[in-house]
């Protein structure tokens, strides 16, 4: 079986660090987030992977991911033409690449701790022509949310309902066979202008048999900061330090955090749930459940807290800043005197 994973888009809610940085390159714990839906196909044994780029990007992702040989899985990229026209349309112009069988399409930004293995199983063993994951949320009208038959058979999905039939979301976990490829002819864009993945589900529901599973454990749709930052809470478990990186006088750690290499780090109190990236310089400053970049700098007597702060960022206080933390949200290569 092949994978499709969604790593484009413009990702609008995540700006303005996404003016610099493709969200699925955001590092969560340590790693860029499409590491770990990396992983999640990998440990179902799906290793023919293609990731669907914006064009132009296949040069960056390519740097971060490689062909694939790290997982020995192969990987390819195709870039998505003809503009951002929503996921369907991503899956649709993959298609040279997909056609030959069944294939999974796994958005980018979608987080879980379970495995997509059963799944994958209960899709081949059943001969089902699609099968999406779900998972219970408490706001629905998130996401698109699908509506179930008195007899609990899905009857259709919706996107983004502002009165949701059912408490799920349609995560972004899908199982597709070859009719993808004929349907997607004959669905139209939404009123937002987007090919939605949700009226191809209705469709295969209204021509074919879609299964259903209740993703067990926990599952995110990182696409706002607040998201990101759970996810990056989640993914942390257990402290680790780079190689090369000092640690000087007076720096309380709060585990977990995961620091890169090359940093210095002195007078501070980083943690909990923190991810630094590689050669940042933390001085003064107490930091805690925030992601910061490669090569930033925090120096003053200030605290930061839920914060996301891009690469080669700068932020200074020359004076102590009190009344409680700051909340930042910051590009690559901003610069903040607090
Ligand atoms: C997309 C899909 C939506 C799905 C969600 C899962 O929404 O359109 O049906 O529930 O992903 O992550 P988006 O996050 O692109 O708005």
């Amino acid at each position: 079986m092949k994978a499709l994973i969604a790593a484009g888009g413009r990702s609008t809610r995540l700006r303005p660090i996404t003016h610099s940085i493709n969200k699925h390159l955001i590092p969560l714990a340590g790693r860029p987030m499409l590491e770990y839906v990396i992983e999640k196909l990998v440990e179902a044994d799906i290793r023919d992977i293609i990731i669907n780029v914006n064009p132009g990007e296949t040069g960056i992702m390519h740097a971060a991911f490689g062909d694939g040989g790290r997982w020995d899985a192969a990987i390819s990229y195709v870039e998505q033409q003809g503009g951002a026209k929503g996921i369907a349309h991503a899956v649709a112009n993959a298609e040279p690449y997909l056609r030959g069988g069944p294939f999974v399409f796994f958005l980018g930004d979608n987080i879980m701790t379970g495995s997509i293995r059963k799944m994958r199983e209960r899709y081949e063993a059943e001969g089902f022509d699609c099968m999406v994951a779900l998972s219970r949320v408490e706001d629905p009208s998130r996401f698109g949310v699908p509506e179930f038959n008195p007899d609990g058979s899905l009857k259709r999905a919706i996107e983004k309902p502002a009165s949701p039939p059912s408490p799920f979301a349609i995560t972004g976990i899908y199982f597709f066979n070859e009719r993808y490829f004929d349907a997607f002819k004959t669905i139209s864009p939404s009123p937002r202008g987007e090919y939605e993945i949700t009226d191809m589900i209705t469709w295969y529901i209204t021509h074919g048999r879609v299964g259903h599973e209740e993703i067990t454990g926990w599952w995110k749709d990182t696409g706002t900061p607040d998201a990101l930052l759970e996810g990056n809470t989640f993914l942390l478990s257990q402290t680790r330090i780079g190689e090369g990186t000092v640690i000087g006088e007076d720096v309380t750690i709060r585990d977990p955090v995961v620091i890169g290499t090359g940093c210095h780090i002195e007078q501070a109190v980083v943690g909990p749930h923190v991810s630094i990236g590689d050669n940042a310089r933390v001085r003064g400053a107490a930091i805690q459940r925030s992601i910061v970049m490669d090569g930033t700098t925090l120096e003053g007597g200030f605290s930061v807290d839920r914060s996301i702060i891009g690469r080669n960022a700068r932020i200074t206080s020359r004076n102590s800043v009190g009344s409680g933390p700051s909340k930042l949200i910051l590009g690559d290569n901003a610069v903040v005197e607090l």
